[in-house]
């Protein structure tokens, strides 16, 4: 398959042409890969069985795995259920459009693939002007996963997607990179509080002010609250290693696989590269945020260079550092403490 490719610069105004090439192929139950602000996005007409077939075959995704329906308002949202708990009104109203994704009860609209059988759907309205302006002109639902082969680092370029899925999809609409760079947290909305399932761009601090929320249990494995839960994730194609530890305890480890003859590529921030000497520099700036932006990125450029092994600083796990710490512990072979 010819893989389309739609160049849209997110400083100019929104190509209202390639939105609606891009739309016209979702409509006739084509797979299109479009730009939120957290990671890329595979689309496909949620209300359609047979297009959403086609991510699962374009990922390589296991088919237990539901995948979240992208709307562009409270409107079309509200076509996929049929009641809400009354506090989601003032999460949309403070968190939506935005990287907080909803896990309640299906009205049954969306193919029961998009849901995998489950009763409930997760829905999002994402925050970003070309997927928002897509999303209004397909006027139905887009499920869309992560634009990645499953288990590989989710894209955060448009380049990313071209890397895993060209001639598996019809388009990529190239929106520039995306901003947050992990994805939405994903909450189940019960009648009185939430659980998060995945944390993300939208941070448990912030959701409490509105909302009780409730910490997951430890998962029975075979039975996890969301299934992605238990599926492999953001593989780098080395090993990495988590150095829980100041500049000296990630040194010596450092030092220590180089005196084995390991090529060895840090993954840290500017202040921590500056000091450790290591064989390939892997920069994540300076701020959390910085580093959830360019977390994936430098997943993936690791292939790119040398190196048999990538060592990872740990990060405090407040903010956006739950999310990122999430992500990297799914991703690492082995925690150093
Ligand atoms: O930021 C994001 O959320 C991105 C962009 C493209 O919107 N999407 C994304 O989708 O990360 P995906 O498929 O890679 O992750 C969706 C997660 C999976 O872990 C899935 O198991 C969970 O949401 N999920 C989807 N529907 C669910 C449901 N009904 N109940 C529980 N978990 C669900
Ligand atoms: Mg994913």
């Amino acid at each position: 398959m010819e893989t389309k490719r739609w160049n849209i610069q997110r400083e100019t105004e929104i190509n209202k042409q390639f939105i609606s090439e891009a739309a016209a192929l979702l409509r006739a139950g084509e797979t299109v890969a479009f730009p939120t602000e957290t990671v890329y996005g595979l689309g496909a007409d949620a209300t359609n069985q047979l297009a959403v077939a086609k991510i699962f075959a374009a990922k390589g995704r296991p088919q237990d795995n539901p995948l979240i329906a992208h709307v562009a308002n409270v409107e079309q949202f509200q076509q996929l259920v049929d009641n809400l708990p009354d506090y989601v009104d003032d999460l949309i109203a403070a968190f939506s459009p935005g990287p907080l994704t909803y896990v309640v009860e299906s009205n049954g609209v969306c193919a029961e693939n998009v849901t995998a059988g489950l009763s409930t759907i997760a829905v999002r309205i994402p925050d970003h002007p070309v997927a928002l302006e897509l999303l209004r002109a397909c006027n139905f639902p887009v499920a869309g996963p992560s634009a990645n082969i499953s288990g590989k680092p989710s894209p955060t370029t448009a380049d990313h997607v071209y890397e895993d899925l060209t001639g598996r999809i019809a388009g990529i609409v190239d929106g520039g990179p995306t901003g947050v760079g992990v994805e939405s947290t994903v909450i189940s909305c019960r009648e009185n509080d939430v659980v998060i399932l995945r944390p993300g761009g939208i941070t448990k601090e912030q959701i409490e002010k509105i909302v009780p929320v409730t910490e997951l249990r430890n998962e029975i494995v075979d039975k996890p609250a969301s299934p992605g839960m238990k599926y492999k994730h953001y593989s780098p194609d080395v090993p990495l290693w988590l150095v829980d530890g100041d500049t000296e305890k990630i040194q010596k480890v450092i030092a220590e696989e180089r005196g084995k003859g390991k090529k060895v590529a840090l993954l840290a921030r500017d202040a921590i590269l500056e000091l450790v000497e290591a064989d390939v520099s892997l920069s994540l700036g300076s701020s959390l945020e910085d580093v959830a932006n360019k977390l994936y990125d430098n997943l993936r450029k690791i292939k790119k260079s040398d190196a048999d092994l990538m060592v990872s600083e740990v990060f405090p796990e407040s903010g956006i550092g739950q999310a990122i710490m999430n992500r990297l512990k799914k991703a690492m072979t082995a925690y150093i403490s």
